[in-house]
Parts: C-alpha cells; sequence; structure tokens
C-alpha cells in the first residue's frame, strides 16, 4: 500500500505540473482528493492492515494528500498568474505610436482685427459697449440727426421689417443708445454687425462689421480726434503711418471727415495695394453734430465729442493681404486656418 501511495504521488505530481487549463486542475483535484478520488479509496481500505501497519500507512496517507493539495494550489497560482501576463500582454498600449491629429481651431480674421482693435482703444481708456442688430429707425437714423429724406433711409439702401424697425446700417446706432444711459465724461467703441442693402462683390457685403467709437467730454476738438486716430493707425499699422483727413458729409458731425492712412505696403509712394494713390481709407469720423447731443440731453453748449467709424473688414482685407472679402464669409477652413 504504501508503494501504491507512493505511486499516486508520483503520478499526480506530473499530471500537475503539465496541467495548463484551470478546467484540468479541477478534474485531477477530483481524481486524486475529491470523495471518491484515489487516496479516499485508499484510506477507506486501511481497515484491511494491521494495526502496526495503519498508523504508518495513515500518515503517509495524511501526508500525500497534504503535498497534493501543496501542488494544487501551487498550480493553481502558476495559471493564474499565467493569465494575468497574457491579459496585461493584450492590453498593452504603446505610448510611442502616433496620436490621431485632433484639429484645433484658429480666430476668423474679423476676431483677430476687432481683439486688437478693443486692446488698442480700451489702452485709451474707452470702454467697449455692446447694442442691437435690429434696431428702431429712431436710433440708427432720428436720433442721430438724420433728415427722414436722407438718401440712407431709402428701401434701397436699408432692410427694413417695418415703417419704425430695421437692420441696423451703422454702429452709430449705439453712440444714441449709448447716450442715453451714460452721462458725458464717456469714452465707448462699439464693434457689432450692420447690413445694407447691397449686392455681393469682391469689395461688397449686405452684411459686415464696424466699429464705432464716441467720447464726449468738455473741450473735446478736432485736435484730439486727430490724435487718437494718428495714435490708433500707428499702433494698428505701424510707427511710420501718416494719416490723412478728407473733407466729407455725415449727418451726425460737424465738421466730418473720411480718413486715409499712409499705404503700408509702399510707404507711400504708391502701389497695387493702394491703387497707385498712396493712401487707403479706413474710417469715417468728426465732431459730433450739436444736434446729436441735444437729442440726447446733453447740453452742447457745455460738452462736445467726437466719434468714428472703422470697416472691420476693410482692416481684416489690409492687415491680412486678402483680396476678396467674399473669402471671409465663405468659412472655408482652408483658407481660415492661415491666421492666427
Ligand atoms: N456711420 C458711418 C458709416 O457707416 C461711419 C461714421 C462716420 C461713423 C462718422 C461715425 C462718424 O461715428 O462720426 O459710414
Amino acid at each position: 500500500m504504501k508503494e501504491k501511495l507512493d505511486e499516486i504521488l508520483g503520478r499526480a505530481i506530473r499530471e500537475l505540473d503539465q496541467a495548463d487549463q484551470p478546467q484540468r486542475l479541477e478534474e485531477l483535484r477530483v481524481a486524486y482528493t475529491g470523495k471518491k478520488g484515489e487516496l479516499t479509496s485508499i484510506l477507506r481500505g486501511m481497515g484491511s492492515l494491521s494495526p502496526e501497519e495503519r498508523p504508518v500507512i495513515g500518515a503517509r496517507a495524511n501526508e500525500v494528500r497534504a503535498k497534493i493539495e501543496a501542488k494544487l494550489a501551487e498550480a493553481a497560482a502558476r495559471m493564474k498568474k499565467k493569465e494575468e501576463e497574457r491579459r496585461l500582454a493584450g492590453e498593452t498600449i504603446d505610448v510611442t505610436v502616433p496620436g490621431t491629429p485632433c484639429r484645433i481651431g484658429s480666430r476668423h480674421p474679423l476676431t483677430l482685427v476687432r481683439r486688437e482693435i478693443e486692446d488698442i482703444f480700451t489702452s485709451m481708456g474707452f470702454s467697449v459697449a455692446e447694442g442691437p442688430e435690429v434696431e428702431f429707425g429712431y436710433y440708427n437714423f432720428d436720433a442721430l440727426n438724420t433728415p427722414a429724406n436722407h438718401p440712407a433711409r431709402d428701401v434701397q439702401d436699408t432692410f427694413y421689417f417695418s415703417d419704425n424697425m430695421l437692420l441696423r446700417t451703422q454702429t452709430s446706432s449705439v453712440q444714441a443708445r449709448f447716450m442715453e444711459n451714460h452721462k458725458p465724461p464717456l469714452r465707448m467703441i462699439c464693434p457689432g454687425a450692420v447690413y445694407r442693402s447691397d449686392d455681393v462683390d469682391a469689395t461688397h457685403s449686405p452684411f459686415f462689421h464696424q466699429i464705432e467709437g464716441l467720447i464726449v467730454d468738455r473741450n473735446i476738438g478736432l485736435s484730439d480726434l486727430k490724435g487718437a486716430l494718428t495714435q490708433f493707425s500707428q499702433m494698428f499699422f505701424g510707427p511710420e503711418t501718416r494719416v490723412r483727413f478728407r473733407p466729407h458729409h455725415f449727418p451726425f458731425t460737424e465738421p466730418s471727415a473720411e480718413m486715409d492712412v499712409s499705404c503700408f505696403a509702399c510707404g507711400g509712394a504708391g502701389c497695387r495695394l493702394c491703387k497707385g494713390e498712396g493712401w487707403i481709407e479706413i474710417l469715417g469720423a468728426g465732431v459730433v453734430h450739436p444736434n446729436v447731443l441735444r437729442m440726447a440731453g446733453i447740453d452742447p453748449e457745455i460738452y462736445s465729442g467726437y466719434a468714428f467709424g472703422i470697416g472691420q473688414e476693410r482692416l481684416a482685407l489690409l492687415k491680412y493681404k486678402i483680396d476678396d472679402m467674399r473669402l471671409l464669409f465663405e468659412n472655408d477652413t482652408r483658407f481660415l486656418h492661415q491666421f492666427y
């Protein structure tokens, strides 16, 4: 019986060493140490042994059982480890594989220009205001001293919702709104979209953007206007930039002017960009008309001011050397990605 026990132990160890599936391990456990297993049947047969043999064989049988159980545990641990290694190998991440590129957006040229203009004017003490694009005729025209028969009020030029409601044609409307809520001294700029009944071409669009400026205080005059806008132009286009004022007419300013900057491409000699002129027009401006102040409840005997309106698209086209305004509105990302 002792030989039989040794034989069982040897066989069990061999088979357990070879086992490589949890299922096989379970089969072996049942076959050797289970209720109907080989060891159990040996122990059952101990009754036929002599009293001297019985404790010796019994001790040996227990020893063999303990060894087989230890071996079973060892095989189970080995399998678990192997399974873990297999899983880990499957889950390996190669951190050196190049990632999937994610497309990062860029700022629209109009946004870039607006922010730059805002930075320049806020550094001069202007605050940034906003106003509605759907506007009353009153703020767009009447409060700006624009008579009922003015050509800009024609349906040919302006989109109307009704007799007194329209899409604003100029950010100047915000001047009138701002003066209703703020008393002088005041200094504001207002960027925003405006609408005109225009056909689309390389330099026109029914939808475009302006930046309005307004300052009202004591003793403000044309020289202040000239100083601030010269400063702005040199910060935006470069320190060599010169400015030129040409007389013009706007109902809400008197005197009124259009302002040109010396061409930053040729320095004023004349080139393709400035169409040989040496100068490029960028804004309209003037000294605020006393009627405009009066309508806003500000006494023109005490206060005066200046105002201006900058074409945002114009500046974007110039700054980024874009030769067709339509590119700004087509939303072709191949174009837009060039600016930052
Ligand atoms: N609103 C004018 C336009 O759209 C531009 C302008 C001119 C604005 C003179 C002003 C100004 O504030 O004083 O053409």
